[in-house]
């Protein structure tokens, strides 16, 4: 599977094709791992993980997606290199570039990505930024066409903060063509000129600041933490702004009887969603975890292997 960009920085990067192709591509991967095992695709080459944000499920995944196809990942984060000496970003793009056959970068500012992915010479892939979370949103879409069927004719519901993964399913809803309701407290709606953006590509965007105008009918139900990371500090302020958004069950009532319950995880229980919900029989999570190795595995090889796919 040849893509078009050479680097995933946000889910724009990528047409409806080949959305569907990498769906396609982590679902095969998923069924030969299980099976036994597949092709050693990235045999030979190695995979910088430079992350400047915790991770479980990104850092694991990535690190053993790399392994399982044969490759070898280096994980570090500022700290421990010298970008937190303040060494120019341009120049550790242009070095690690020829070290690495790929970089994988979680940090703050999407300019981060889009510098290193500018300076160097291998392909970067966003492991989230502040505006942006395009990783987990296509293993997502991989979770939904697995317990769905399929990825269109559904009301896609987003409830919470209009945050990086509000965007990036933003940006896959106008790739798809899907319908979106995204209900937000007043302070904390999605960018504008991402809304705009999906719009524009023919998506049905629908805002709202009342999560029940949002559920109602809904296939499939996301949520996320109300305090990112990095806004830490303001968790308080937002537990208040977020009063009423809690998905619990009498939220979730509102939703299609067969609707699934996606959460990217980590989870705080009795704030964004309630542990009768996240546990319940609607919620799909540790599949949705799971699903992030084999799409990072899909993601590496259209970028590093497009020959294999
Ligand atoms: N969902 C997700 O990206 O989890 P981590 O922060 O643990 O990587
Ligand atoms: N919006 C969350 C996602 C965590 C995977 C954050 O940025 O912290």
């Amino acid at each position: 599977m040849q893509l078009k960009t050479r680097h995933l920085l946000t889910i724009r990067d990528l047409d409806s094709s080949e959305i569907r192709d990498l769906v396609r591509r982590a679902a095969e991967l998923k069924a030969a791992l299980k099976g036994g095992g597949h092709q050693k695709s990235l045999a030979g080459k190695s995979v910088a993980l430079i992350f400047d944000k915790p991770s479980t499920r990104t850092r694991v995944s990535f690190e053993v997606g790399v392994a399982q196809l044969g490759g070898k990942p280096l994980f570090m984060t500022s700290r421990d290199s010298q970008l937190g000496r303040d060494e120019p970003l341009k120049d550790t793009a242009r070095v690690m570039s020829r070290y690495v056959d790929a970089m994988v970068v979680r940090t703050f500012g999407q300019n981060v990505v889009k510098d290193l992915a500018h300076w160097g010479s291998v392909p970067v892939i966003n492991a989230l930024t502040d505006r942006y979370h395009p990783c987990q949103v296509l293993s997502d879409l991989l979770t939904v066409q697995e317990h769905l069927g399929r990825l269109e004719g559904f009301t896609y519901a987003w409830l919470g903060d209009g945050n990086n993964m509000a965007h990036s399913w933003l940006e896959a809803a106008a790739a798809l063509q899907l319908e979106l309701r995204l209900a937000c407290p007043p302070d904390f709606m999605p960018h504008e000129d991402i809304v705009a953006y999906a719009r524009e590509q023919g998506a049905q965007i629908t805002l709202t600041h009342d999560p029940r105008e949002a559920i109602a009918g809904a296939q499939v139900v996301n949520t996320d933490v109300w305090a990112s990371m990095g806004q830490e500090d303001q968790a308080g302020e937002r537990r208040r702004a977020f009063e009423g958004f809690t998905l619990d069950a009498g939220l979730l009532s509102l939703a299609d009887p067969a609707a699934i319950v996606l959460h990217c995880l980590p989870a705080h229980r009795g704030e964004e969603i309630s542990e009768e919900v996240l546990e319940g029989p609607q919620s799909v999570v540790w599949d949705q975890a799971e699903n992030r190795l084999h799409m990072q595995k899909a993601i590496m090889e259209a970028l590093l292997a497009p020959q294999v796919s």
